[in-house]
């Protein structure tokens, strides 16, 4: 992996998904989430803090960048429920199909 993608990527994608446009549609939609969620293309977390923590149960945070996650650490320690990491690609999810609970 370059430089580009492991370094600058990473930010660039975590600045630019915090403007305001998006901002104001993850206000819209994140707080209709209920139960547990599978967020593919998590990203930096940055729905974390739209989720209603009355109702959801646990986040299945799945994209294939690890730089990303760790971006995200501080949202997903103020979560407020689990969040759980899968480093995959959407093409292939690493849950059992069917999956409505978290492996705990
Ligand atoms: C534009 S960012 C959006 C991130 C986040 N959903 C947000 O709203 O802030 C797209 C995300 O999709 C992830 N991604 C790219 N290809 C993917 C794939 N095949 N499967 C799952 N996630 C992928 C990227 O790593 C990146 O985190």
């Amino acid at each position: 992996m370059g430089l580009y993608t492991r370094f600058l990527l990473p930010k660039i994608v975590d600045v630019t998904c915090r403007t305001k446009p998006y901002m104001r549609q993850r206000a819209k939609v994140v707080p209709s989430a209920l139960g547990c969620v599978l967020e593919v293309g998590f990203g930096s977390g940055l729905n974390l803090p739209f989720y209603d923590k009355t109702k959801v149960r646990h986040v299945w945070a799945l994209d294939p960048s690890g730089e990303l996650w760790a971006l995200a650490e501080e949202r997903v320690r103020g979560a407020g429920f689990p969040v759980e990491f899968l480093k995959a690609s959407a093409e292939e999810i690493p849950l059992p199909t069917g999956a409505r609970t978290p492996s705990w």
